[in-house]
Order: structure tokens, then sequence, then C-alpha cells
């Protein structure tokens, strides 16, 4: 058995933040931000969260694929940002959802997220323990953003896409993943819980030197991230391509993580693949971490791009650091 996509969606907030807005409050201007990273605009959560957002993306991929909520046996959230940290987020897509019947949890890797949930989707298939999986990445990154830090506020973005994984006969194509924790504080996100860590006790009446910050903060070496996305993410595509006996010339489009349009092109280049196969969205809305294929997956899809027996490749990379890619035959 195979996880086949008979649905997709996506929802973004309503709120509109421009690179020009952004210049009036660090030092940076349209122009740096366009030509370093593609990025034009982003979408910033107002009166949207996390769980709000997915539920309204499952909705769509739900009607798309004719599926009732009680028909969904697993809720998978790939989330960083999740509006508590318990009850997970995907619990309150349950709820939201009315998706009764469903096992509900969330999964953490950050950028790799959606694609790591995909996999995670497509084994409980393959091990025929459930039939029909919620699949959603979903995050509201304008809470974490250091909103001083000109490096790394440009980049990013809120949104949440999703897809309806339905078990049908067919192919099981051979995915890879692959996470290397040296590289963890080149992309880091502090909290509380870190800057307890280490010292000398929690419990009630104990002198606890908190030390640190109790912001949740993300903090980036963005050469250095660039530079493990550039090598690492041709690497793991050609290793899935290698895998499943296919070339980079059999695939119709290459879905990557949305992080830089430089990123993408310079893996296209790697790849030598025409650009044209690497479709992007993030002019629009930034770096959303495991929202961003989702949302651009079912942005291909209701604008008809996606034909039956396409074959496409999804890739996505970040804090860990993570990467990964898969392999899929559109269905719908
Ligand atoms: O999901 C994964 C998430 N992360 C990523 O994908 C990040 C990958 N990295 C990147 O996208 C790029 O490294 C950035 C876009 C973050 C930065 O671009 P860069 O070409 O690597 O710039 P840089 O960090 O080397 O900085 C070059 C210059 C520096 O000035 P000096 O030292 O040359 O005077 C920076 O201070 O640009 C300056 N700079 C800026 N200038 C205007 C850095 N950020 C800005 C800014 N506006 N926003």
């Amino acid at each position: 058995m195979t996880g086949a996509i008979c649905g997709t969606g996506a929802c973004v907030p309503a709120r509109i933040l421009d690179n020009n807005e952004i210049a009036k409050f660090v030092d940076t201007s349209d122009q740096w931000i366009q030509e370093r990273t593609g990025v034009i605009r982003r979408r910033i959560a107002v009166e949207e969260s996390t769980a709000s957002m997915a539920a309204e993306a499952g909705r769509q991929a739900l009607k798309e694929a004719g599926i009732r909520p009680e028909e969904i046996e697993m809720i998978l959230a790939a989330t960083a940002t999740p509006d508590h940290i318990f009850p997970c987020a995907a619990c309150e897509i349950q709820e939201r959802l009315q998706a009764v019947n469903a096992v509900c949890f969330d999964l953490n890797a950050a950028c790799s997220g959606f694609l790591f949930a995909y996999q995670t989707a497509q084994a409980y298939i393959a091990a025929g323990m459930y039939k029909t999986i919620l699949v959603v990445g979903s995050e509201c990154l304008s809470r974490i953003v250091n909103w001083e830090d000109r490096g790394t506020c440009i980049l990013f973005g809120d949104g949440s896409g999703a897809v309806v994984l339905k078990a049908e006969e067919g192919r099981n194509w051979i995915s890879a993943a692959h996470s290397d924790g040296k590289g963890g504080p080149a992309l880091l996100c502090t909290g509380p819980n870190a800057a307890k860590a280490g010292k000398e006790g929690n419990l009630p009446g104990q002198s606890v030197d908190w030390g640190g910050s109790a912001e949740m903060e993300i903090s980036m070496d963005g050469k250095a991230v660039f530079q493990f996305a550039v090598r690492k993410v041709p690497e793991v595509i050609h290793e899935v391509l290698d895998s499943n006996g296919l070339t980079a010339e059999d695939i119709d489009w290459f879905i990557l993580h949305q992080a830089n349009k430089r990123i993408v092109e310079s893996v296209a280049k790697r790849l030598k693949t025409d650009i044209s196969r690497f479709p992007m969205n993030l002019q629009e809305y930034g770096n959303t971490s495991s929202a961003s294929i989702p949302i651009l997956l079912n942005e291909m899809n209701r604008r008809g791009l996606l034909k039956k027996g396409q074959k496409i490749v999804m890739a996505g990379f970040g804090a860990g650091l993570s990467w990964g890619a898969a392999v899929l035959e559109w269905g719908i």
C-alpha cells in the first residue's frame, strides 16, 4: 500500500508585511532583500493561529478529497511553532475539524517538518496501520522572529498547508531523510526551557539561575545554512532518484522548501535541470518553514499545473540540521 495525495489545502494570514515596511524598523531595503533572498512580502498572523490556519488548510484538503472528517484516522502536524506546548497542535486541529476518530500528534523537524511528516504518514500506511491521514505543516514564525535582527527577520512568514493521504495499491517510492545534530547551532530557536537547562534544579524553593533569555528567538548563521542547503539538497535528491531508478529528466516538478531564491537556483544548477521545473512562491510568503512545501503544492494544484501521472520530488531542509527528499506520482 502507498499513500496517494487526494486533496490539498492552504491558508495564510490576511496581514501582508512587505519589504518596505520592514525597512522602517530595521536597517535594510526592498532591493537588498529581493536580491539576496527573492522575498518581496510575507504574511503575518494577527487573528490567525497555527491551529486555526492548519484546520482551514485541512478543511480544503478534505473537501477536495471528498473525505468526511470522521474518516480521518490520523492527523500529523509538522510545526515548530505550536500554539501551546501541549496539547499538541494536531489535537487542536482535530477538535476544530471534528475529526473525532483520528489519533493526533505533532512532529518538529523545523523546515524539514512537512517532508518528515509526509514520510512518517507513508510509513504508517505501508505498515497497514492507517488508511487515511491528514498531514499539515503550519507555522506562526512571526512569534519567534527577532524583529531587531535584519539578518533573519526579513526571511520568515506565517502560513499553513495540508494534504490528505489515502492508502491505495501502488508503488512505494523510496524516500530519504538525514539529520546532523552537530550543525544545530547554525539555526537555533532558544526559549525558556533552554535557559533552564543545566542549572541547579527547577523545584519550588530551589534557587535557580535561569540565565539566558526567557524570550523565544531565532538566531542563525545564514552563510553556514546557505552552504549546507546548496550542498546537501542536490545530494539527497540524487539519492532518492538513484534509489528509485530515476534521473532528474524523469521529474516534472521539484518542489523545494522555499527558503531563498538563490538556494533554489543553485540546486537547479547543480542538478543540471532547468529552473522552470523548480516552482517558487517565496516572493509572496517568505520562508514559512514546515508550511512552505504544502502551500506551494496546493498553489500548483489549484492552478491546474499538476497533471495525473507527473512525477514530483519534494525536498526539505533546515534546522537540526535536517534534510530529506521524497518522490511521488501525482494522482488527482
Ligand atoms: O529554512 C532554512 C532557513 N534559513 C535559510 O535558508 C538561510 C540561508 N541563508 C541565507 O538565505 C542568506 O545567508 C541570508 C539571506 C540570510 C544572508 O545573505 P548573505 O548573502 O549570506 O549575506 P551576509 O550574511 O553575508 O551579509 C552580507 C552583508 C553584511 O554586511 P557587511 O558585513 O558585508 O558589511 C550584512 O551585515 O549584508 C548585510 N546584511 C544586510 N544588509 C541589508 C545582512 N542582512 C541584511 C539586510 N539588509 N536585511
